[in-house]
């Protein structure tokens, strides 16, 4: 059974409404990755002994149970250590294949709002001599084939597009850009990290080329991930080794993360409908219950398509750093990415907002454990907090 109070996940009471930065492991997770910690820490790759048999089997099982929810053979999936390396993995190791194919450095395409962990790899293959646009969405932060269309070129090689935002949530189109990429021959990555778990992915629907995942926002260990391959995509190794993973990504299997990550999959999809059904129930509340008390509040991103778990508002008449400092004693969340430096967010600023709104903004991201209770609280405090920067 699922826990219902984040009183069983979570000490003290913090409202925690940073989910989208990372999710606390589930008690089920922990408890399915256990034995491969302990009786049965074999190495998977090890074909001569039981315990190395064992692993494998295991191995082969979650990656099994993993295809099986993006509907993709097993041999399409790679493990690496996170959407981070996935996505390095994807970005690189594809550019560079393809450019030694083709004898050329090609045109890559990638939004403003993307992750670092997508938009860093994309400079460092503009140094590496290819070309690279950084297309800026509209201001609800989705972009459509249109768009695309108006910056493709004879060259383009490799599109990457995030499945849903990790600051405002919004969900891109996908199929639309995966139809309009195909018929150009351009490969289509997409960084799933904020989507898996959460909104049902499946490959071939989405058309996408290369997707990565990551476990631990979806209530699985930190420290895995995936890099979903479709066959014939060509990509070159970051690095060499002992062979694993098709030679794409050699290195010892961490089992029992791998082993995690297939338990958290497999929970996070029994119910994923009902879960966002309540998510998206409390997510308005929360909206509504701000906006009742603060008409001035604003919603950053498209309302629709977006996660149900997310909110981001805009404070636009308060210090940021001031809003932050009142509310961090009894509220967990953040102003943008975890992985963002201590800047102020560039996804906002790519949407429109300035930088001192960018900082008077709060992603509020909420999670499994999430209650009504904690959302009518998490609403005071937040008013508590506007209000006394406004009487200041
Ligand atoms: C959209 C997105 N991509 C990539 C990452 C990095 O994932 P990982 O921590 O698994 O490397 C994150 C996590 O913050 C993310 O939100």
């Amino acid at each position: 059974m699922l826990p219902t109070t984040s009183a069983d996940l979570i000490p003290g009471d913090l409202i925690q409404l940073d989910h989208q930065a990372t999710t606390p492991c589930h008690p089920l997770v922990v408890q399915a990755m256990k034995p491969w910690w302990e009786q049965e820490w074999g190495n998977a790759s090890s074909r001569q002994h039981r315990l190395g048999l064992t692993a494998a089997a295991a191995v082969a099982s979650a990656r099994h149970r993993l295809a099986s929810h993006l509907g993709v053979e097993d041999d399409e999936l790679i493990f690496t250590s996170g959407a981070t390396e996935a996505n390095n993995l994807a970005l690189l190791g594809h550019a560079r294949a393809r450019a030694k194919a083709e004898g050329r450095c090609g045109h890559v395409i990638t939004l403003a709002t993307e992750h670092h962990a997508v938009l860093d790899p994309m400079h460092q293959l503009q140094r590496e001599g290819f070309a690279l646009t950084v297309l800026r969405p509209q201001d609800n932060g989705l972009i459509d084939a249109d768009m695309l269309n108006d910056v493709l070129r004879d060259d383009t090689q490799m599109v990457s597009v995030m499945a849903a935002n990790n600051e405002i949530g919004v969900v891109q189109p996908l199929r639309a850009l995966a139809d309009l990429c195909r018929s150009r021959g351009i490969t289509l990555h997409t960084d799933a990290a904020q989507a898996f778990g959460h909104l049902r992915l499946n490959r071939d629907e989405l058309g996408c080329d290369l997707i990565s995942l990551s476990a631990h926002k979806l209530n699985g260990p930190k420290g895995i991930g995936a890099l979903v391959k479709r066959r014939g995509v060509s990509i070159q190794p970051l690095f060499w080794g002992g062979g694993q993973e098709q030679e794409l990504r050699p290195g010892t299997l961490p089992v029992p993360l791998i082993v995690g990550f297939a338990a958290a999959a497999d929970l996070a999809h029994a119910d994923l409908e009902t879960w966002q059904q309540q998510l998206t129930l409390l997510r308005d509340r929360l909206w509504q219950g701000l906006k009742s008390r603060h008409p001035q509040l604003e919603m950053n991103g498209a309302h629709q398509p977006r996660l149900a778990h997310n909110l981001n508002i805009t404070i636009a008449d308060v210090s940021g750093v001031r809003l932050h400092r009142c509310l961090k004693r009894s509220l967990a969340c953040s102003s943008g990415s975890a992985c963002s430096r201590g800047e102020p967010s560039h996804v906002l600023q790519a949407i429109g907002r300035s930088r001192r709104e960018a900082e008077a903004s709060l992603r509020l991201s909420l999670g499994r454990t999430t209650t009504a209770a904690e959302i009518d609280r998490a609403v005071d405090v937040i008013s508590a907090c506007i209000n006394q920067l406004h009487g200041s």
